[in-house]
Parts: structure tokens; sequence; C-alpha cells
């Protein structure tokens, strides 16, 4: 009788942990994205703003200080530790969903790295690019949003690309807090039915097809957006 509970029961195991993997990675992505957005802004060089006052200039170089250290310590340190210290220490007390945890752990972790990517993605595009803009009487903003970002794109999209799988299989980890993802699913069918072949294979399989459509999808925007380019 139990076993056959088990057995009814793995499928769901898994299902459940499926959902759990991709809610963690989709939600981690878009923090990420934004994070990275704002940090990678904030620490472009052109960004450090000039001025003679030494107490302004103390102030205006804080959010770049700020943007430094936290890309330097998230880099700095194994996510396993950042996704611990979120759980035990930081939300420790408060109660909070294990879920929503590892969704800001993650989403942290990501931004530091897509950060770095739209830093490089933004720099790759020829000064003159910008200067053309302010010299149509484009707003800063404007240059960088009509004339840098588009073309910035598609050359920051295989970074970004391969930053999602890495953050897609990263999240693998959320066993240490007991999240019951896909590979904790799979653990815990073995732990019941001392059987590793089915679960881990399949879970494996799992991956690599998540990861496929990503990759296929990717391929397609950037061809999409390269369309332009041979016109
Ligand atoms: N395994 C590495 C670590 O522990 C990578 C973490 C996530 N990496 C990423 N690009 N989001 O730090």
């Amino acid at each position: 009788f139990v076993f056959v509970f088990i057995e009814g029961n793995r499928y769901t195991l898994i299902v459940d942990g499926l959902k759990n993997t991709l809610i963690l990675s989709v939600f981690a992505a878009l923090i990420g994205i934004l994070v990275g957005l704002i940090v990678a802004v904030i620490r472009l060089p052109s960004n450090s703003l000039k001025t003679h006052n030494k107490f302004v200039g103390f102030l205006l170089a804080i959010p770049n200080w700020l943007a430094n250290a936290y890309v330097s310590i998230i880099r700095g340190t194994p996510f396993v530790v950042q996704l611990l210290i979120m759980y035990q220490i930081i939300f420790g007390k408060s109660g909070m969903d294990k879920m929503m945890v590892a969704i800001i752990a993650f989403g942290l972790n990501s931004g530091a790295y897509v950060a770095e990517i739209f830093r490089a993605g933004i720099q790759s595009i020829d000064k003159g690019q910008s200067e053309a803009g302010r010299s149509l009487g484009l707003t800063s903003f404007m240059t960088m949003r009509y004339i840098i970002v588009p073309q910035a794109i598609k050359n920051v999209l295989p970074a970004l690309g391969n930053e999602f799988i890495v953050l897609i299989k990263e999240t693998a980890v959320v066993g240490y807090i007991a999240l019951m993802d896909l590979t904790k699913a799979a653990d815990f069918i073995i732990s019941r039915t001392y059987t590793a072949y089915m679960p881990l294979i399949g879970v494996a399989i799992i991956y690599f097809i998540i990861i496929k459509i990503l990759t296929k999808g990717l391929g397609v925007m950037e061809r999409r957006l390269r369309a332009s380019d041979s016109r």
C-alpha cells in the first residue's frame, strides 16, 4: 500500500518541483534585469558627475560606491552562502515565505551579473552615437532610450542568455533551505524508493528541455533584432 501511494505520488512531486523551479527562475530573472539595469546605469563612467564642491562630490559618489560594493560582494561570495544568509539571518525571524526569500536571493544575485553584462553592452556602443544623439537635441535619457539601448540589446543577448541558463540551473541549490524544487523532488523520491535512476535521469532531461526551449527562444529573438542590420 505504501509503495503504491509513493508511486502514485511520484509524478505530482516532480510536477510541483518543476512549478517551483520555473516560478523561481522567472521572477528571479525579472528582478535581476531590473536591478541589473539600474546598477549598470549607476556604474557607467559617464555618470560620475563632476563638481568642484568636495562635499557635493562626496554625496554624488555614494550611489556609485554602493553599486560597486553590491557587485563585488555578490560576485565574491558563493550563491549558496548568500541564500543561507538571506534565509537564516536577514529574513530569519520574519517568517517570510521560503519561496519569496529564494526569489529575492536569486534576483539580487543575478542582478550583479546582469549589471556587468548591461554595462559592457552599453559601453560597446561607439561614443559617437551618443554624441550624435545629444547634438540632435535629445536629452541624455532619450539618447539612452532610443539610440544606445536598442543597439546594445543585440550585443548583450548572448551573454544574457548565458546568465539565464546559469540562473535556472543554480536554482537546484534551493534544497538547502528545504524548498521542493525539481532537484529536491528527485532527491526526495530517491530517499523514499531507493531507486535513483528514474528520478535523476528524468529530472536531468526536464532541465535540459527547459534550457533548450530558452536557447531556441533567445536565438529567434536575436535573429529578429539583427534583421534590421542588413537593411
Ligand atoms: N555557482 C556560482 C556561485 O555560487 C554562480 C551563482 C549564480 N550565478 C549567476 N550568474 N547568477 O556563485
